[in-house]
């Protein structure tokens, strides 16, 4: 008789699964190590990729007796207040990843459960997808790259909407580890200037650490600058990068009307969570030229429905979409760190020491061990 119950939710790798072995985020190959070392532990281990819908899935089924749920935000299982309630023996809900969100942190709290998350473990992953997402958007590549490969050539089709993204206002939302690794990399490219906007102030060496490096590489110095007020940044920038987690307070912030107050051609990109913006409000702006686009790869829910208005839109030249499946974060390197980070998790949780990295605690004892989802008492 197991001890208890390990339940691991993934998404299915099929073929893509069997041929590269490094997919470790796939049902087939389960994390890794995991299945071995929970074994080992005297637990049962049931992986399924049957998430949706609630409250029919197996997800709901083997949620009634799990001690420990897994699950990735790429293909979330979300575990809702509901599923929480029907889960009387769940203690611990692992993010294979970054982002807990797919939780209800809020019930979790209350029934005293605890969140971890492999913190750091793909932020660069993310920060390197957020510098390819905006370039893709600004060089307008991707109606330049459909030409190229349906055997067309229409320079002033592709060139009538590209743009450098040298001199421009570019400005983060959440200044954390993705957002400051975004404006990072930004400094190569000799912006006019850089802002974010979080309740967290940055660091002065941080700080210092950006504009040393925008005067040596670009002999302008004084590039970065903390704004207090969202719709004023936005309304200064060329182009915005949301790198928040989503909670109560980033929830559809990115509505109508703050995207009114951005700059008419304008770009946004998102690779934080899809929820933090309205859905509907981003597709309008960008079929109506408001915004030149949009780009990222988070959506809500995920897997997205065929019809999910991101899917088509297009911005009135043709152009102004750069979204991907929820892929910034899951780079093979990102897996094999998330993958080792979740065995280490375990690992504290099994030995009963509960010694996790601070900074992979997002939830315990019923109450939020991290400042990043949104100010609380
Ligand atoms: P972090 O915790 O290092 O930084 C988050 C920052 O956002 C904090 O400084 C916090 O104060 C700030 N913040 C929170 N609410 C805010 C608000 N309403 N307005 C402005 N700032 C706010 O987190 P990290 O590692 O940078 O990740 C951020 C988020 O990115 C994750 O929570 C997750 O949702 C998303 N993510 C997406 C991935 C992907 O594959 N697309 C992978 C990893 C993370």
């Amino acid at each position: 008789m197991a001890k208890g119950k390990v339940l691991l939710v993934l998404y299915e790798g099929g073929e893509h699964a069997i041929q590269e072995r490094k997919l470790l985020g796939s049902l087939e190959n389960e994390l890794g190590i995991i299945r071995g070392y929970i074994e080992e532990q005297g637990y049962e281990l049931v992986s399924t990729s049957d998430k949706d819908p609630e409250p029919n899935s197996i997800v709901d089924k083997e949620l009634a007796d799990a001690e420990i749920v897994i699950t990735t935000p790429f293909f979330p299982a979300y575990i809702t207040k509901t599923r929480i309630a029907n889960a009387p023996k769940l203690k611990m809900a692992i993010t294979a990843g970054v982002g807990s969100d797919h939780v209800d942190l809020n019930a979790a709290n209350e029934r005293k459960i605890t969140v971890t998350e492999v913190t750091g473990s793909n932020v660069v992953s993310v920060a390197e997808h957020v510098i390819m997402t905006i370039l893709v958007l600004v060089r307008n590549f991707v109606p330049a790259h459909e030409q190229a490969i349906n055997g067309k050539w229409d320079i002033a089709a592709a060139a009538k909407q590209e743009y450098d993204l040298e001199d421009k206002v570019i400005s983060t939302v959440g200044a954390g580890r993705i957002g400051y690794r975004v404006l990072e990399r930004l400094v190569a490219f000799n912006p006019k200037k850089l802002y974010y906007y979080d309740y967290q102030e940055l660091p002065a060496d941080a700080i210092k650490k950006l504009n040393d490096l925008s005067l040596i590489l670009n002999g302008r110095g004084d590039i970065v600058e903390r704004v207090a007020d969202l719709g004023d940044m936005v309304s200064r920038s060329d182009i915005v990068t949301i790198n928040c987690p989503l909670h109560e307070k980033s929830r559809g912030l990115f509505n109508k009307e703050l995207i009114s107050k951005m700059k008419k051609g304008s770009y946004l990109v998102n690779t934080a969570r899809g929820a933090i913006t309205i859905e509907q409000d981003v597709a309008d702006a960008v079929n109506s030229g408001h915004l030149a686009g949009y780009g990222g790869d988070v959506w809500y829910p995920q897997p997205a429905p065929p019809d999910h208005p991101w899917r088509s839109m297009k911005n009135p030249y043709g152009g102004g979409n750069a979204m991907t499946p929820h892929v910034s974060g899951t780079s093979l390197d990102a897996q094999a760190r998330y993958s080792q980070g979740v065995k280490n998790i375990l690992e504290s949780y099994f030995t009963g020491k509960h010694d996790y990295r601070p900074q992979d605690v997002i939830v315990i004892d019923g109450d939020y061990a991290t400042k990043a989802y949104g100010q609380r008492k």
